[in-house]
Order: C-alpha cells, then structure tokens, then sequence
C-alpha cells in the first residue's frame, strides 16, 4: 500500500506536527493546574501535538504513560518525575527506543544524564534558602527561640527534598531556629489543614512560624490556624513557595506573611526545546527559572501584574 507520506507533497510532509508525550505528576495544587494550562496552550500555540497524561501523582502511572508514549512512538517525551527516584528502567527503554526525553519542573537522581536531554524548571533548592533568608531577616531583632513547624511537599520528590534542604542551610547558622515537627501535606490544602491540626494539638502556642513548602498547604493550614482560634500571619509567621494567586489573596487579606515565587510557565520553554531537539539544534543541560519572593507588604500592587 502506498503510505499517505508518499502521496503528500514535498511541503506537506516538512509540516508533519512534531507530536510529544507529557505525563504531568496530577492536579495537586493551583501551581499544578497553571503547569498544565501552560504547556497545553503552548503546544497549541507552537503547533505541536500534544499527548496528555495525568499520573494522579502516583509514579506507576508515569511509568505506564511514558511506556505508552514509546509505543506510539512520539517524538519527544517530557515529564514531571513526581519522586526523584526510580527512573533508569523506562528512561533506559526511551533511550533505545531513540526518543528524547526532557524533564521538566522536577528533576530525577540517575546518574546517567545521558538518559535525557535536558531538565527545565526552578532551582528549588535555592527557593528554600530565599525562604530562610526570609525569616532570619525577620526575626533578627525578637529574642529567644524561634520554633518552626513545616510542612513537607510530597516525600521523595524533588520540591520537598530541596526546599526542606535549602531552608535549613540557612537557619541552622543561629541555633534558635529549631524546627520543631516536620510531616509531609503532600502538596495539597486538604493534608495541609489535617497535618497543621496535629501540629496545633501537639505543640499549640509554642509554634512561631509556618513553613510549608507550597502555597496550597499553607493555605489549608490557615484554616487550621483560624480554627484553633488563632490569627494567622500574626500569632503564627507563615511563608510558604510557589506565589499562586490563591497566595496573594491570602497575603492581601493578611493572613500569609510571604511567598516565595516558583513558576509554572514552562510551557513556552518546553516547546522551543522540543523543536530545538526536532531540528538537531543543541539544547542547554540545564534551563533554570528566574524568580523573585513577595512579601505582604507588596502583594495588593503585584497581584494585578501576576500571570498564576
Ligand atoms: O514541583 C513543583 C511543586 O509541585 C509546586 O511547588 C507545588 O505546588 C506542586 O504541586
């Protein structure tokens, strides 16, 4: 039979849409569904076929899609690695199957970097660090010790690991930061309220500040706050990561103290990296996001400017 390629003309097979794979962690978090809407509308921008997959953050799920984006035999493949580790196996199976893969927001631990091409999104250890810079601004003129409870992103992935890592590099330099309970939320405002409810029966009054480690949970845990009959961002310090506008708004009616930025906007990046790839152009290892901290003294003149 002869092939609908061998039929087209020469112009119509050089506009063959480059088709790509993605397997997004899921639908977690506000920062989450801003990562999705971004690349879908960036694929469509860009004329690129876009083959969605939500893993409804379980790694299994990824590990399906990507072997399914093998079969179908995309061109690239790019995804979200919900955990860190476990990846050689289906990256191996890209590899020979000569499809590229690109990581983007969160990065894998293999070894091997030559299982894919490039890793796109923000330096989250350093988002832990604006964090704790944050905070020992803050606190530098109170007195006494400064009991810190956090609350952790999903455990194993690469958000909770270095942001908790990059928060602590910094406070540890004055040991009157302690950190006094650490548990996961699993990035979502559900586990945020549940797990800050345990913090407040166990330590009440004793807490002074909130990290959590994205805007969901630690807006999840100002209801907790309010339901414990406390005032949050005043009897509690609250920083959390991400800056969504669900933040903003919480920081303009002065119930969270600050947020550090981390954005989703990668869609954009992400095409121009899978056509650079298409056209054998060289793609740099590593694409790192440039992002700033709002504290709530500016967040009612940023919030009109804010694209998440
Ligand atoms: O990987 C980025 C993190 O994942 C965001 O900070 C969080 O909100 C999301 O779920």
């Amino acid at each position: 039979a002869v092939s609908m390629a061998a039929m087209l003309p020469g112009t119509a097979l050089a506009q063959k849409k480059i088709v790509l794979g993605f397997s997004q962690v899921g639908a977690e978090s506000e920062w989450r569904t801003a990562n999705t809407e971004s690349i879908k509308s960036a694929a469509k921008d860009a004329g690129i076929e876009l083959k969605f997959s939500d893993a409804q953050q379980k790694q299994e799920n990824q590990i399906k899609a990507i072997r399914a984006f093998i079969a179908q035999k995309v061109d690239v493949i790019a995804f979200s690695p919900v955990v860190a580790s476990g990846w050689d196996t289906v990256l191996k199976e890209a590899k020979a199957a000569k499809i590229p893969v690109v990581l983007t927001d969160r990065a894998v631990d293999s070894k091997d970097t030559s299982l894919y091409v490039t890793f796109m999104g923000s330096d989250f250890t350093e988002e832990g660090r604006k964090a704790g810079r944050w905070l020992v601004e803050k606190m530098k003129d109170t007195k006494g010790d400064v009991n810190i409870v956090e609350l952790q992103g999903t455990v194993g992935s690469a958000p909770a690991i270095d942001r908790k890592k990059g928060f602590e590099e910094v406070i540890k330099a004055d040991p009157r930061f302690k950190i006094i309970r650490s548990q996961t939320g699993d990035f979502t405002r559900a586990k945020g309220k549940e797990v800050m409810e345990a913090f407040l029966k166990a330590e009440g009054k004793k807490i002074n500040v909130l990290y959590a480690h994205n805007d969901d949970m630690a807006i999840g845990a100002i209801q907790a706050i309010e339901e414990a009959g406390l005032k949050p961002a005043k009897d509690i310090t609250i920083i959390s990561i991400d800056a969504v506008k669900g933040a903003f708004e919480a920081m303009i009616a002065g119930k969270l103290n600050v947020s550090v930025e981390c954005s989703p906007l990668l869609g954009p990046q992400l095409m121009t990296a899978v056509k650079d790839i298409m056209a054998g152009k060289p793609v740099q290892k590593r694409i790192v996001t440039e992002e700033g901290i709002f504290p709530m003294e500016v967040a009612a003149k940023e919030f009109p400017k804010r694209k998440y």
